[in-house]
C-alpha cells in the first residue's frame, strides 16, 4: 500500500470536466480547494477494501439484473487489472480525483467505458467509505488480536522462567508485601487479555455492513443488501441507511479500545524504566533494545519503553479527535467524517508497532532475581503478616494494626527488621505472639500464605501459569 503513497501526483492538468461530479459546474474546482478536500494521500490505504467492495456490489447489481454478464465480466477483469497497478506500484492516484473511491472509478471508466460507469448504480460514496474503514478495521481486530497474543506468551514466558523468584509487591511505589515476578508478569498478561476481549466485542459491531444504504436515504434500485454482506463475510446488514451513513461508533470504539492497550503498554513501560535505573536494578534490558547517549559515554538508555510511553499520548489524543469530530454532526453524512481517517490510521499504526516491539522486548528481559529478593529483605515487607498472625490469635485487627505499628517503630529506632527481635521483644508488644510467629515473618513464609484465589502464594501462581499457557495452546 505504500507504492499507493508513492504514485501520488501532487498536480495534474485542471478539472472540472474530469470530475465524476462535474456535470452542474461551469467551472473547475480551484486548485487550492482541491488541495484542501482531497483525502486520497491517505485514504489510498483502503484501495483493496475499495476494489473487494465493488466487486461484490456489482456482482450483486448483476443479479438483480441491473447489469448484464458483459458488463459484470468487464467491470470485474477492469478492477482485476487496476488492483494489481495499484499493487505493483504502476497506478497514479490522482489529488483531483479527490479520495480513493473516485480515483479507482475513473480508472475504471477510462479502461472499460460505459460498462464502469454502471459501477456506482445503487451506491454512494458515503456508504462505500463506510464500507472500506469498516472491513479494514474488521481485518486490523483480527491483526491486534494476535499481536495481543504474542504479547501475553513473552509475558507468560517470563512467568513460567522465573517462577519462585520474590520482588517487593508496591502501592504508592513504597514496597508493600513480597510477592512472586511471575504473579506480577501475569498482571500484564490478565490486562492484555481483557484488550482482546474488547477488540474482538468491538469487532462484532464493525462487522455489520452498511453497504446498500447508499447516500442516506436507501437506494430506489433493487439492490440486494444481504447478497454484497454475505459476499463480503459480514454477519449482517445495518437496519437504518441514516444512522449508517453518519456512524462512525465502530472507529470511536476501536480507537477507545486501543487507547487503553497503550495505556498498558505505557504501563509496563513505566516499570521497564524504573527497573532498569540503577536505582532499582532490577531489570536488564537487552542491548540491542537500548541506545546510548551522544554526550555521556556510559548511558543506556531505555528508549523503547520511553518511547511507548509517550506514544499513549498520541494515541489518547487520536480518541479525543474523533470524539470531538462526531460530537456536534447533524444526521446524515457530513464531510467532516473524512477527517476520521488519520487518527484511525494513525492508531493503528502505533499501537500495533509499539505491541510488537513490546513482545520482542519481553522476549529478551532478564530479571536481576539476587537484587529484586534483597529488596524484600527491608522495609518491614512482612507487617502485614504480623497483624494477620495476631487476627489468627483472635486478636482484632485494628488492634493487632496498632501492635504491629508501634513494633515497626521499635525497630526503626533500633535499625532492625521485625523478624531481627527476640520472642520476648515481640511479646512487650502482645502477649498473644508465640514462639511460631518467626515463621510467619520471613518472604517466603509471607508469600506462600497467600493462598487465597488470585493471591500470589507459589502454588496459586503455579496453577495460574498452568491455565494461561492452555489458554494460549488452545488458539
Ligand atoms: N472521502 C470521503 C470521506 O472520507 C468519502 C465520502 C465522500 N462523500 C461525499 N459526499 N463527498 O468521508
Amino acid at each position: 500500500m505504500s507504492s499507493a503513497k508513492k504514485n501520488m501526483t501532487a498536480k495534474t492538468e485542471p478539472a472540472g470536466s474530469q470530475k465524476l461530479w462535474g456535470g452542474r459546474f461551469a467551472e473547475a474546482t480551484a486548485s487550492s480547494v482541491e488541495a484542501f478536500t482531497a483525502s486520497v494521500h491517505y485514504d489510498s490505504r483502503l484501495y483493496k477494501y475499495d476494489i473487494a467492495g465493488s466487486r461484490a456490489h456489482a456482482t450483486m447489481l448483476r443479479e438483480q439484473n441491473i447489469l448484464s454478464q458483459e458488463e459484470l465480466d468487464a467491470i470485474l477483469g477492469g478492477l482485476d487489472a487496476i488492483e494489481g497497478e495499484i499493487d505493483r506500484g504502476e497506478f497514479e492516484f490522482k489529488r483531483e480525483l479527490e479520495d480513493v473511491h473516485m480515483n479507482i472509478e475513473k480508472a475504471l471508466v477510462d479502461k472499460i467505458g460505459s460498462a464502469g460507469a454502471k459501477l456506482h448504480s445503487g451506491r454512494s460514496r458515503n456508504d462505500q467509505i463506510a464500507l472500506d474503514l469498516k472491513m479494514y478495521l474488521r481485518d486490523e481486530c483480527d491483526r491486534f488480536d494476535l499481536l495481543l497474543t504474542e504479547i501475553q506468551k513473552a509475558s507468560v514466558a517470563l512467568a513460567r522462567k522465573y517462577l519462585g523468584a520474590i520482588m517487593p509487591g508496591y502501592t504508592h511505589l513504597q514496597r508493600a508485601q513480597p510477592v512472586l515476578i511471575s504473579h506480577h508478569m501475569l498482571a500484564y498478561y490478565e490486562m492484555f487479555g481483557r484488550d482482546r476481549e474488547r477488540i474482538l466485542d468491538c469487532r462484532k459491531r464493525i462487522d455489520v455492513s452498511p453497504l446498500g444504504c447508499a447516500a442516506l436515504a436507501g437506494s430506489g434500485l433493487p439492490i440486494d443488501r444481504e447478497s454484497t454482506a454475505g459476499k463480503l463475510g459480514f454477519s449482517g446488514i445495518t437496519a437504518n441507511s441514516m444512522d449508517t451513513s453518519g456512524d462512525r461508533d465502530f472507529a470511536v470504539e476501536f480507537v477507545s479500545c486501543c487507547a487503553l492497550i497503550q495505556n498498558h503498554l505505557s504501563r509496563i513501560s513505566e516499570e521497564l524504566v524504573l527497573w532498569s535505573s540503577q536505582e532499582f536494578n532490577f531489570v536488564e534490558i537487552d542491548d540491542k533494545f537500548c541506545t546510548g547517549s551522544s554526550i555521556m559515554p556510559q548511558k543506556k538508555n531505555p528508549d523503547i519503553p520511553e518511547i511507548i510511553r509517550g506514544k499513549s499520548g498520541r494515541v489518547n489524543g487520536s480518541l479525543m479527535s474523533l470524539l470531538t469530530l462526531m460530537k456536534g454532526l447533524p444526521l446524515t453524512y457530513n464531510r467532516d467524517l473524512q477527517e476520521d481517517k488519520e487518527p484511525v490510521f494513525d492508531t493503528v499504526d502505533t499501537v500495533s508497532a509499539s505491541l510488537a516491539i513490546m513482545a520482542e522486548l519481553l522476549g529478551n528481559l532478564k530479571f536481576n532475581t539476587e537484587i529484586m529478593d534483597r529488596a524484600t529483605r527491608k522495609g518491614f515487607i512482612t507487617a502485614t503478616d504480623l497483624a494477620d498472625y495476631l487476627v489468627l490469635k483472635n486478636v482484632p485487627f485494628r488492634e493487632a494494626h496498632a501492635i504491629v505499628g508501634k513494633a515497626v517503630a521499635f525497630c526503626l529506632d533500633k535499625g532492625c527488621e521485625l523478624e531481627e527481635l527476640s520472642l520476648e521483644e515481640l511479646q512487650g508488644f502482645s502477649q498473644a505472639i508465640e514462639e511460631d510467629v518467626f515463621s510467619v515473618l520471613t518472604v517466603e513464609g509471607s508469600v506462600n500464605s497467600r493462598m487465597s484465589a488470585g493471591g500470589t502464594a507459589t502454588d496459586r501462581v503455579k496453577e495460574a501459569v498452568e491455565q494461561a499457557e492452555q489458554q494460549l495452546k488452545r488458539l
